[in-house]
């Protein structure tokens, strides 16, 4: 199965965010993953609607909005008009979370769940039919450049698991510290989706990291 590398756009540079944009769209790319923070669930804040009604702008690839943001009911249209194809919410934010795939899908998007590390995966056990995305977490959420967490391997496999058991049609992703070094062994573990943002946009040439990581995801 085709494997798929979303570059986090919270490692871009915001002054030239137009032509990291055209650079993914250009790319191997498949997705752009777009983290929202409020600095109320995570403490840091990104960016917001302004900057998201910009990028759907330009971008020409499915957007994979990552909010880490209390009370995320509050937005789902909101996310939706502004061009969002997947919404993903923060499992330890929603009270009710079955009531929120379902907005999330009625407001015609894909949904998603995240996971913060401490999370275990079968909390998701009664509801992952329901489910297009989880996001497994492999740094605490709330910055880029921070180290892979090496437990994620173990819920990674669980949550692979989990999936068969429940028959679910349910894509992984793994979001904090992916790099060429650890793209392998994740996608073994039964990685669908790896999101990249340090790595992608420090590199000294993005086009050909990304390339890179497609094809250690795909060997
Ligand atoms: C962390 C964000 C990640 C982050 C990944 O809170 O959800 O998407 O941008 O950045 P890197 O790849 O630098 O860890
Ligand atoms: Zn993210």
């Amino acid at each position: 199965m085709n494997k798929l590398i979303a570059p986090s756009i919270l490692a871009a540079d915001f002054a030239n965010l137009q032509r990291d944009i055209e650079m993914i769209n250009e790319s191997q790319a498949d997705w752009f993953h777009i983290d929202i923070m409020d600095g109320v669930f995570v403490p840091n804040i990104s960016f917001g609607m302004p900057v998201l009604e910009a990028i759907n702008r330009h971008a020409g690839k499915v957007i994979d909005v990552h909010l880490m943001i209390v009370d995320p009911d509050r937005y789902i249209d909101t996310f939706a008009n502004l061009g969002a194809d997947i919404l993903t919410v923060h499992y330890e934010a929603c009270t009710h979370l079955h009531r929120t795939l379902q907005a999330i899908k009625a407001a015609g998007m894909r949904a998603g769940v995240a996971l913060n590390p401490h999370t275990n995966v079968n909390l998701l056990e009664d509801v992952i039919n329901d489910i297009d995305l989880v996001c497994v977490m492999s740094v605490n959420p709330g910055f880029g450049g921070q180290k892979f967490i090496e437990n994620t391997y173990k819920k990674v496999k669980q949550l692979r698991e989990l999936i068969a058991d429940n028959n679910a049609n349910t894509q992984i992703e793994i979001d904090g510290g992916v790099t060429s070094s650890n793209a392998k062994a994740l996608v073994d573990a039964g990685a669908d989706v790896l999101v990249a943002g340090s790595f992608v946009f420090k590199a000294t040439n993005p086009t050909e990291t990304i390339q890179n990581l497609k094809e250690i995801a795909n060997q």
